[in-house]
């Protein structure tokens, strides 16, 4: 069994020619993944991410408006018009449940579209940091790639370290018959030299932008380590929810 894992530190390098032929992983800690993971724990029916308000509110009107939801945020605060922001706090409960959530955010769900030629996307954060290692793992996938969605174009501190700490949990299943890439071995220098999670999302400076926009409470969720053991997938530019039966 081997793997070759390639890290992107932000979305901008990774075209459709890179996503062929690989899994990829897309995460952005603060908050895409970590509300998509949330709102899928909730039991949505679907999530489809997309690539700008303007997409979304063109996807709009083919849905049942009943269902439907629009939800995401530009420049961490809720689009006008939209029924819900970017706080994974807000995807609980019957706000949630059995809606079709169309889902557009800077940076995460534009990273999410990028990798549409992929064979497959997860979307993986903190929450379900050791279940989606778990996944990659059990799909045998030879051709990894984590994408970092970063902040627009440029290195996010939370996303690498997330990555890093992944990166480390398939070094333990493959030794030395995983490749890596040069930024997932600095990926895994940063998860060894700074090891408390939420310290390093609060210093971030996504993080310190969203606490001065009162989002606090959102850096302590999405800090939580391996609270969902869920993995969301992309498939077809959708992802599909639990029936309903299995939700929690
Ligand atoms: C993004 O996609 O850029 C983020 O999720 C922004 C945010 O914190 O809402």
């Amino acid at each position: 069994m081997s793997m070759n894992l390639c890290l992107y530190v932000a979305a901008d390098t990774f075209t459709e020619t890179r996503a062929k032929g690989t899994h990829v992983v897309v995460i952005d800690v603060l908050r895409a993944s970590s509300t998509i993971v949330q709102a899928y724990e909730s039991g949505v029916e679907r999530i489809i991410p997309v690539a700008g308000v303007e997409e979304a509110t063109r996807l709009l009107p083919t849905l049942d408006r009943e269902k439907a939801l629009l939800c995401g945020e530009q420049e961490g605060i809720k689009v006008d018009g939209f029924d819900l922001g970017n706080s994974p706090l807000e995807y609980v409960g019957t706000a949630v449940r059995g809606k079709t959530l169309v889902f557009s955010t800077t940076n995460g769900t534009t990273a999410m579209v990028k990798a549409a030629a992929s064979d497959e996307i997860a979307v993986g954060c903190f929450l379900n940091l050791k279940a989606v290692v778990a996944h990659l793992i059990s799909s045998g996938a030879e051709r990894v790639s984590i994408l970092c969605a970063g902040t627009n174009g440029l290195l996010s501190l939370e996303d690498f370290l997330c990555a890093g700490l992944m990166v480390n949990g398939l070094v333990e299943a493959y030794h030395n018959q995983l490749g890596l890439n040069d930024a997932a071995v600095a990926a895994r220098l940063l998860a060894a030299s700074m090891t408390d999670i939420f310290e390093v999302v609060s210093r971030s400076s996504h993080g310190q932008y969203l606490s001065n926009l009162g989002f606090k409470d959102d850096l302590e969720f999405c800090s939580r380590l391996d609270l969902y053991s869920s993995v969301p997938t992309v498939v077809d530019g959708r992802i599909q929810g639990r029936t309903q039966s299995s939700h929690r």
